[in-house]
């Protein structure tokens, strides 16, 4: 192996520290200098699909969406082309659960040609809030990154055979992950987007963070495409001009924070099937 790549789609950056952060270390400790990242989360990035192969360890990382890959991403993810290289898919979640994320994402690398080695799941800020998975991945996150390179990087100086990793998640996937209203009823988010207040400065940061494209540059209030909620034009407004105030979504955070934010999950990752690492301390609550 001769390249480190990278793929990451990241609106509020957890997937992208912690994708970056396991390409860094397994640089070093691979000893190879070729690394290549390749961030998609905004829409000019995903007009060409990148091509891997033979000599390449693709990393590619996705935050998890209702349980499962955003599915906004799959055309360009079936269109990507990487027979005879390795890969590690990644998911990062809001400390709920990841689902069927990781053997969905697992799919659609072995669909392009890649031999899925390795996996894991980490745990980043949920989007919809700043409490749950505060400071996620932190120091011990990063340590345990640290220890999926290590024994990444052992694995691959072993050499042959590559086999396809065994990682948890139930295939066919189950249904995406569905919001309730305090009477148990599902609900529907999908048309919920962010409002404007009058603290705007109109200064077009959340046009360019958008990754779905979808605010208007010459009136950031509107938006003229769907929002996906990944909160990356909240969170990155210079003056918290955006916000959400849609019932049944800050029901749904609400509900979010009050079962999970108690919650410690541990990252887990995947090297070798039979042999699969989770930390040793259980989920516990804080
Ligand atoms: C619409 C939506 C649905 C989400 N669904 C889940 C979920 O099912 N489980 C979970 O634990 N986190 C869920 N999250 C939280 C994200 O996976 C998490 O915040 C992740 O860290 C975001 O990654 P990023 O910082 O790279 O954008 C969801 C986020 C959004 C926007």
């Amino acid at each position: 192996m001769n390249r480190i790549c990278t793929m990451f789609f990241s609106p509020t950056g957890h997937t992208r520290k912690t994708v970056m952060g396991l390409a860094k270390k397994l640089s070093v400790l691979l000893k190879i200098d070729d690394v290549e990242h390749r961030d998609f989360t905004l829409p000019a990035e995903r007009v060409r699909v990148p091509k891997y192969g033979e000599g390449d360890l693709l990393i590619l990382g996705v935050p998890v969406i209702a349980g499962r890959v955003p599915n906004v991403l799959l055309p360009f993810l079936r269109e990507l082309q990487g027979s005879g290289a390795l890969g590690v898919p990644v998911v990062v979640y809001g400390n709920r659960n990841f689902d069927d994320a990781l053997v969905e994402l697992q799919d659609l690398m072995e669909d392009a040609g890649i031999t899925t080695i390795s996996g894991g799941a980490f745990v980043g800020e949920h989007s919809f809030s700043y409490s749950l998975g505060k400071n996620r991945p932190d120091e011990s996150d990063m340590d345990i990154l640290d220890k999926w390179a290590e024994s990444l990087a052992d694995r691959i100086r072993n050499g042959e055979p590559f086999l396809t990793v065994e990682l948890p998640g139930v295939r066919p996937y189950r249904p995406y992950y569905v919001p309730r209203d305090r009477d148990g009823n599902s609900v529907d988010i999908r048309k919920v987007k962010p409002k404007t207040s009058d603290a705007c400065i109109n200064c077009k940061l959340c046009v360019k963070a958008c990754p779905m494209g979808a605010i208007d540059y010459h009136n950031v209030r509107n938006y003229h495409n769907i929002c996906i909620k990944c909160n990356a034009c909240v969170k990155k407004c210079p003056v918290d001009a955006k916000y959400f105030d849609d019932a049944d979504y800050i029901y749904h955070k609400e509900e979010l924070e009050a079962m999970y934010g108690d919650l410690h999950r541990s990252p887990v990752f995947f090297v070798e099937s039979g042999t699969n690492f989770s930390p040793q301390q259980p989920e516990y609550t804080k």
